[in-house]
């Protein structure tokens, strides 16, 4: 049997490690992607000790010249079957647009966009040209077009997933739209207990991995449809 094997970002902690668990549990062999060496490494750990393979990649997904060392020259990272970009980092409470300093903004289009371009600039060719892979970006509904989306406040966060939208679409609609082997999507969470949601959300980060074990696992049938916006199985609007 073939090793399958998924690519997190931001695999060491809340949504993204739930979705590790899942996959592993599903038979993926890991590799978890984060930034701060003891918690990817704890996440491995606890990967390993229930029967999953796993191994751990410390960088700044915001640096892509170490993001394409690290994971574009990685023998098991080039094999991946599924990329997951869910590092992220939450805007300051204040950040409105003409109250974010220059600083603020880099800092979080840095990770949250530019870091989901890095991970997939280093994953994606070996991808195109297996013509098998499956990109799932964690977006979120505050950077939709539509529904609770782009209303205000938190500017960084909000344009930097908007962004994060538009190059999911683009990127899809670039590898074929599934024709060539590729699904490409994006999906929300939505408001989840997580060291960024906080302790008071009302989803499980279980919960909120559910959509995209099931991106990375679905058939892909002539007829799927990729290239979209999904939250809890269904499709939103961008
Ligand atoms: N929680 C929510 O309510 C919610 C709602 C909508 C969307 N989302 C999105 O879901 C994703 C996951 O959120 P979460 O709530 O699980 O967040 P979290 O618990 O705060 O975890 C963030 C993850 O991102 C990694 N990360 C952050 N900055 C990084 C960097 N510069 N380089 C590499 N890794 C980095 C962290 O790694 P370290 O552990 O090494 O720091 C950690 O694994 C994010 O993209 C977020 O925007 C979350």
């Amino acid at each position: 049997m073939t090793q399958r094997i998924a690519v997190i970002t931001g695999g060491s902690r809340g949504i993204g490690l739930a979705a590790a668990h899942e996959l592993g549990r599903k038979g993926f062999s890991l590799v978890i992607v984060g930034q701060h060496e003891p918690r990817v490494d704890q996440a491995v750990s606890e990967l390993v000790s229930f029967g999953v393979e796993a191994v751990p990649i410390v960088v700044d997904v915001a640096d892509s010249e170490v993001v394409m060392r690290e994971l574009g020259e990685h023998p098991l990272a080039q094999d991946a079957e599924v990329l997951v970009t869910c590092a992220g980092v939450m805007s300051e409470k204040m950040a409105k647009t003409l109250r974010t300093s220059a600083a603020e903004w880099d800092r979080v289009m840095g990770v949250n966009l530019n870091g989901t371009f890095n991970a997939i600039s280093a994953i994606a060719p070996a991808m195109v040209q297996r013509r098998s892979g499956r990109i799932i970006t964690v977006s979120a509904c505050l950077g939709r077009f539509s529904g609770p989306g782009l209303a205000g406040g938190l500017a960084p966060y909000r344009i930097s997933k908007a962004g994060v939208n538009a190059l999911t679409k683009n990127l899809a609609a670039e590898l074929g739209s599934g024709t060539r082997g590729i699904l490409v999507d994006a999906m929300c969470p939505n408001h989840t207990r997580t060291d960024m949601g906080g302790p008071d959300a009302p989803r499980s980060p279980q919960e909120s991995a559910d959509t995209i074990v099931w991106l990375a696992t679905r058939e892909h049938t002539a007829d799927i449809v990729t290239g979209v916006l999904w939250e809890d199985r269904q499709i939103v609007p961008w």
